[in-house]
């Protein structure tokens, strides 16, 4: 499943708000059409200042709809809100926000929004003080505590040359969170009652009070599999050094280095049926780590490192019946034979590798490509994907040996 064809003939609303973030709904609207979703675009009235309804119009699957009184169906705001699979907001402004945590319907946007059970994601942009407002705040987690997704803003450059807080998530954020919007539609409870932990991002090691030794994981592959695993309908643990936006069915955990990621996985590891860990763990640390902060004058320090523990391996031994234990093996050479040797070491179930040598794949890019290699079965090959792909054919492997572990047990 790609995440076109989670978009393919999907009917989704797209509101677009009066911001100078406006412009960027281009992009978006394009993408979704490119994925072989029906668009149909809301402008609101102030949207208009920012960006043409022609525009709009041209790249969308319908006319460009502003206005509860002038559209060819009577009852637009029920037509729409009826018909949308997901609706979302980019940009999505304070006074949209504020209207539609107070179930207030000024115009056709919001009118659509209190007219829709489809799920909604909404993606914030705004000045910083006004993002900070805590008017804004409280009801952003009115939003939330109803269920519907928050695209959180970015920090970057904003209208009138500011910096800050408030810039619209970049087009790739605001999908990622769509695709999460509609899998729970699309879950078939595979992994209900399954109590999952997943690792993601890279450990930092810290050298003195303000430097680290890290690693280039984003913790968007783990993530993916944290989010596949709940649209599944697993508990979810997450143990993460990158926040991921809150998801119903996540807990996260967050940790820094690879020693607090070590405790906080060997505390729930006992009640885990499954345990992924995708997350990049420093294989070395400083020591001792300095006091306070190396000075530059003191010259370049001399930098000692000792290895970390591996917390994979520790897992494997005190794996009990029935746990599925999955690795990932990040290589630059002979990748199967490589994640092979660490399978059996580790005493895993299932090991996840992937060469991050190749474009596009591993550290830090949107998608990856891997060879998934079981030691009960044949190795199953994934070509290049989003991560949200490669995290499900991960769970589909994950299930099968979740099924085979359960017949020998
Ligand atoms: O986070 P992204 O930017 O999305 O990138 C994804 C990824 C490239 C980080 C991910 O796909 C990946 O490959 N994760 C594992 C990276 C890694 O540490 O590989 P490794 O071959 O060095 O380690 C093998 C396994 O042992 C891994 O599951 C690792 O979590 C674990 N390990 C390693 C060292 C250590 N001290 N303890 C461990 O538990």
């Amino acid at each position: 499943m790609t995440e076109s064809s989670i978009f393919s003939g999907k009917f989704i609303v797209v509101g677009v708000c009066g911001g100078i973030a406006a412009y960027k709904s281009v992009e978006l609207i394009r993408y979704l059409v490119d994925a072989g979703a029906h668009v149909a675009t809301i402008m609101t009235p102030d949207a208009e200042h920012f960006i043409g309804k022609t525009t709009l119009t041209a790249l969308s699957s319908e006319p460009v709809h502003t206005s509860l009184w002038d559209d060819q169906s009577v009852i637009p705001h029920t037509r729409l809100g009826q018909k949308a699979d997901l609706i979302v907001v980019a940009p999505a402004t304070a006074r949209l926000i504020g209207s539609y945590a107070a179930g207030i319907s000024s115009d056709l946007l919001t009118a659509t929004l209190i007219a829709t059970r489809a799920p909604v994601v909404v993606c914030p942009a705004m000045h910083t003080e006004m993002w900070e407002h805590v008017a804004v705040q409280h009801n952003i987690s009115v939003l939330r505590s109803r269920g519907v997704f928050i695209t959180p803003p970015e920090e970057g450059r904003l209208a009138g040359g500011d910096v800050g807080k408030g810039r619209l998530a970049a087009t790739h954020s605001i999908v990622e969170v769509m695709t999460q919007a509609l899998q729970p539609q699309m879950g078939n409870g595979s992994l209900s009652g399954k109590h999952v932990v997943v690792t993601a991002g890279g450990t930092r090691e810290p050298i003195d009070a303000v430097r680290v030794l890290a690693n280039r994981s984003s913790g968007k592959q783990g993530h993916a599999v944290a989010r596949a695993a709940a649209s599944r309908g697993a508990l979810v643990t997450l143990i993460t050094t990158v926040e991921m936006s809150p998801a119903s069915g996540i807990t996260q955990v967050q940790v820094e280095t690879a020693q607090q990621m070590q405790e906080a996985i060997e505390k729930i590891a006992p009640s885990a049926d499954v345990i992924v860990m995708a997350a990049a763990v420093a294989d070395f640390r400083p020591v001792p780590i300095a006091d306070g902060k190396w000075k530059k004058e003191d010259g370049v320090p001399p930098i000692v490192l000792e290895a970390t523990p591996d917390i994979l391996a520790g897992l494997g031994k005190i794996k009990r019946p029935g746990q599925v234990l999955v690795g990932f093996a990040a290589e630059t050479s002979n990748l199967v034979a490589n994640a092979q040797g660490k399978l059996e070491r580790k005493n895993l179930d299932l090991i996840v590798a992937n060469d991050v040598s190749l474009p596009e794949v591993g550290f830090g890019h949107e998608t990856n490509a891997v060879t998934i290699v079981s030691a009960y079965d044949e190795p199953v090959t994934v070509d290049l994907a989003s991560k949200t792909t490669i995290a499900q054919r991960v769970l589909d492997s994950v299930e099968k040996s979740l099924h085979r572990i359960q017949e020998h047990t």
